[in-house]
């Protein structure tokens, strides 16, 4: 069918042609924000944890839009493993709160802000490492400045969220791949959501991470666990996964249903990359308006061969020959888990030799510990591709 019409986007935060099954995290966010506008105090931030390609970010993005939409300070941003992560992450925190701040000066939250949130947030800017502010944004003397960054947050938020209090709305900080922030960020992020809690502020930490996100956050807080509705956000339902490749089929006029919808719901395994994935070679085989048994097994093929090339091949790269050989030896156990020990034995190398090669490929955000223990690979399916590999 015509290729310029191709509905489906696989991609890292794409949003699809039909956003389905994810109707209870919306409503989840609904209410926070109803309740802000409500000024109802003693809300949690918002958590979804899965793997990757189930659709995280994408929900991520539903969410800052629907928060701006009714006007809230909305600051997104991506934490980054390794060793100019840290650095990177609070330059853009800066930049994204002064940018942020920026987008209310039409509302009412702007009089506000202007008040009493411009000049932490002007004043923070610094203590995060940005330099070269617009003049627009006053410093206001004794607020958020004495350079360290758990003092410094807690004030800005306390300052951004009486603002945005004052204007029924709320203040919201969301962060993708949270697992990679720093310990002293994160630390800092969760002792300013701890106090927001208790003072009724309207400020929300919403991240989204893999399976060892709340794990990570209970070790820097104890009390971590009570500051979030954590979600689990995984394969699509049947009936969801039918009508992500349904919906958009069906509006451009063809239809899609019976085995040949089956087969492709079949391989994609209700993930909602790989509905992508498929739906788009579906689309690009089939010829005529009544999508085909044949139209799906070709689809399903190719759409494997560009899984294969894209989604999975870019992590495969990025292990050395060594951290293969881990891999490989993980994939012993399918999609796993894998217990680390059992790595001991099937790679015959010591303890602390392996430790370094688990450490490297969790930076690389290829694998992650579910458990103490354990290890996992962050994409569904990996281990299927790895067992399809020759070398
Ligand atoms: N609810 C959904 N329905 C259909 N497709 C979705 C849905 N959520 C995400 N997708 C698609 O899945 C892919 C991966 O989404 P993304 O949000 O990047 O996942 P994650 O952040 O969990 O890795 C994208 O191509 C996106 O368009
Ligand atoms: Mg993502």
């Amino acid at each position: 069918m015509d290729p310029a019409l191709n509905p489906f986007a696989p991609g890292s935060g794409v949003k699809p042609p039909a956003l389905v099954g994810r109707q209870p995290e919306i409503d989840a966010f609904d209410l926070l924000v109803a309740r802000a506008k409500a000024n109802a105090a003693g809300d949690r931030g918002i958590l979804l944890t899965g793997l990757r390609g189930v659709g995280k970010t994408v929900l991520l993005n539903e969410f800052s839009e629907l928060a701006r939409r009714n006007g809230w300070l909305v600051v997104q941003f991506e934490a980054q493993p390794g060793e100019g992560g840290p650095e990177a992450v609070r330059k853009k925190l800066a930049r994204e709160l002064q940018l942020g701040a920026r987008r209310l000066r039409q509302t009412s939250a702007w009089s506000h802000l202007r008040q009493q949130g411009l000049g932490s947030i002007s004043n923070i800017s610094i203590s995060l490492g940005l330099q070269g502010l617009t003049a627009d944004l006053k410093f206001t003397p004794g607020r958020a400045d004495s350079h360290a960054l758990d003092i410094d947050l807690e004030e800005m938020v306390e300052d951004v969220s009486e603002s945005m209090r004052k204007a029924r709305a709320g203040f919201a900080l969301v962060i993708d791949e949270m697992q990679d922030l720093d310990p002293d960020l994160l630390g800092a992020l969760l002792t300013v959501q701890h106090a927001a809690g208790q003072r009724g502020w309207p400020f929300y930490i919403v991240g989204a991470g893999l399976p060892s996100l709340p794990g990570r956050l209970a070790e820097s807080r104890s009390y971590a666990e009570r500051l979030f509705h954590y979600r689990k956000v995984g394969q699509l339902d049947p009936t969801a996964a039918a009508e992500a490749l349904t919906v958009p089929i069906e509006r451009l006029g063809a239809v899609l249903r019976g085995e040949p919808l089956r087969t492709v719901l079949a391989a994609a395994g209700g993930y909602a990359y790989f509905l992508q994935a498929y739906g788009r070679t579906l689309w690009e085989v089939a010829s005529e308006t009544e999508i085909t048994l044949g139209d799906a097994s070709l689809a399903v093929e190719l759409g494997t061969a560009d899984l294969d090339h894209g989604f999975f091949v870019s992590r495969w790269q990025r292990a050395t020959r060594a951290e293969r050989n881990y891999l490989r030896a993980m994939s012993q156990d399918g999609e796993g888990p894998t217990a680390t020990a059992d790595l001991i034995g099937r790679l015959g190398r010591d303890h602390s030799s392996l430790t370094s090669q688990r450490g490297r490929l969790i930076e690389k955000g290829i694998i992650f510990a579910p458990e103490h223990g354990q290890v996992q690979f962050t994409v569904p399916g990996m281990g299927a591709f790895i067992a399809r590999q020759k070398e």
